[in-house]
């Protein structure tokens, strides 16, 4: 399947190792660049792109960055993955350590329904009740 991963720290790194070892086809991106995943690259195979290029063809998209940084995503990432794409959104939201109080989720939307109004597409939230070490 072809898969691409938005994030690559934590959870996304070692999605990154777990799916390529299963064989998959997957391209990864960050904030930084492509040339800041040289390492990731390497160990896995799998392919640094820009954040704005990653989805393209994808059928699988993972979302797997800090809440707080969602609405950062360049709009418009999800506009060329495969017909009929799942995204997933592996995010949790941490209002005191990390992502501040966000107020519609403080009103009472639920998490990734907030992030479906960034991404412009309906998500599946998944990989977010596990700990990254435990992916591999
Ligand atoms: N860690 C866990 O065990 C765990 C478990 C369940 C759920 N989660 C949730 O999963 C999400 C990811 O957690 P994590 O621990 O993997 O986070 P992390 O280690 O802090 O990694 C965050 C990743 O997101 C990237 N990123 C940030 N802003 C970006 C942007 N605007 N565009 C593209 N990439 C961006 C970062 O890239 P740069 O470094 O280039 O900025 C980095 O690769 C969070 O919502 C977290 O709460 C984590």
């Amino acid at each position: 399947m072809k898969i691409a991963i938005i994030g690559t720290g934590n959870i996304g790194g070692n999605l990154t190792r777990r799916l390529t070892k299963l064989g998959h086809d997957v391209s990864i991106a960050n904030s930084r660049g492509p040339h800041t995943l040289t390492d990731l690259a390497e160990e896995t195979g799998a392919k640094p792109l820009e954040v704005t290029e990653v989805a393209h063809g994808a059928e699988l998209v993972i979302v797997t960055i800090p809440q707080k940084n969602i609405p950062d995503l360049p709009d418009g990432i999800l506009d060329q993955t495969a017909p009929g794409a799942a995204i997933i959104d592996t995010g949790n939201y941490y209002p005191r350590q990390r992502d501040g109080l966000i107020a519609e989720i403080e009103g009472g939307l639920p998490e990734s329904r907030w992030v479906e109004q960034f991404l412009k597409h309906p998500v599946n939230k998944a990989f977010n009740g596990i700990s990254a070490v435990n992916l591999l």
